[in-house]
């Protein structure tokens, strides 16, 4: 009897692991470049930043999942925070000959050359999420982000009556949403009395850089009256330091991304807004795009952001405040489910 179970148990193990490497869902390159090679399904290399930030999982398997619904084999590679390892991953792509190549720019200043080669090889390229400078993609795809940090700063003129004294911890200095989202935030607040006292950047977008930032600045016996953090990643580090200051709840902070734990924060009273972006539409619609201009079509956007170079066409989506407030309306039940978000907090909702 154990010896079938565990013949079983062996026979659904290896089902799984056939799998995974047919479907390229895991991050490593196919082994089976055989495969890969007589099949005439279009081919999408995907190389993205790293999946330490909760969203990245979820982009990834939407997209996939969308792509191979129409039809496309996707390649999935993990730089893991690595400029030149992401380099590589895309020539990696630009050798296989790929229809369409993704990229989640880990250093959006670093990949025009890089892209450039793969556009000479007849290869589209899509900036998901991040904007690549001077590099003339065929395709920007993301939300506003100038608008994430309006509404970080709305929320905060509003919260704090249009006065006080906060600091900003942005993100990765090399990631072109952070430039963004700080200017749409600094504009948010123009003609009110908010003084941003100190600016620091999570370099990597390592939050424990926003940890560090706010103990210092407490150390010095200063207390702010908000602090704008650039994800919600960051936000976790800057309220564990409030916390061990016995702060924790008594200050405004920001984020964005809508993270379970930044959800579960904003319920429990420790942070004050998120931002959602809702990542079924950007995965969804960048893999029907991606799969179009593999046909050799060009869908149509609304909008063009300036790479600093050129004018590209940015497909450009929505993002969403979320508070207390509106936290059952916009997250509950389509991006978190409510006893997740309320784990902490049984009964009070
Ligand atoms: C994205 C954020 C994300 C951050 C860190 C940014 O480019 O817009 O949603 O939290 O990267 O991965």
């Amino acid at each position: 009897m154990m010896k079938e179970i565990k013949n079983s148990v062996l026979v659904m193990l290896t089902v799984i692991m056939t799998f995974v490497s047919i479907t390229g869902c895991g991050q490593a390159v196919k082994e089976n470049d055989a495969v890969e090679e007589e099949s005439d399904a279009i081919q999408i290399g995907f190389s993205m930043d790293s999946f330490l930030i909760e969203r990245w999982q979820r982009d990834r398997d939407i997209f996939v999942s969308k792509a191979q619904e129409l039809g496309a084999e996707v390649n999935v590679q993990n730089a893991n925070g690595e400029v030149s390892r992401q380099i590589s991953q895309i020539e990696y792509f630009i050798e296989k000959d790929m229809d369409v190549i993704v990229i989640v720019a880990i250093d959006g200043g670093a990949l025009s050359e890089v892209v450039e080669k793969a556009k000479k090889a007849g290869i589209r390229v899509i900036a998901y999420d991040r904007l690549i400078l001077d590099a003339d993609v065929d395709l920007y795809i993301s939300f506003d982000n100038e608008k994430v940090g309006t509404l970080m700063g709305e929320c905060l003129r509003e919260a704090l009556g249009d006065e006080g004294e906060i600091i900003c911890i942005n993100g990765s200095p090399t990631d072109n949403n952070v430039t963004l989202v700080f200017g749409g935030f600094q504009k948010a607040l123009q003609g009110s009395d908010i003084d941003i006292d100190r600016t620091g950047y999570a370099d990597h977008w390592l939050a424990e850089i926003g940890f560090e930032f706010v103990s210092e600045y407490l150390a010095e016996g200063k207390v702010p009256d908000a602090i704008m953090c650039g994800n919600d990643d960051i936000a976790s580090q800057v309220v564990k330091a409030l916390s061990e200051n016995r702060l924790a709840g008594q200050i405004y902070v920001t984020g964005q991304d809508a993270d379970l734990a930044a959800c579960q924060r904003i319920v429990e009273g420790t942070q004050y807004m998120t931002v959602y972006k809702p990542l079924e539409l950007l995965a969804q619609r960048a893999a029907e795009m991606a799969v179009a201009m593999a046909k050799g079509e060009m869908p149509e956007t609304e909008s063009v952001l300036n790479d600093g170079t050129y004018d590209v066409p940015f497909e450009k989506l929505d993002p969403v405040a979320v508070t207390k407030e509106n936290m059952d309306e916009v997250i509950i039940g389509k991006y978190h489910q409510k006893n997740e978000v309320y784990l902490n907090v049984q009964g009070q909702e």
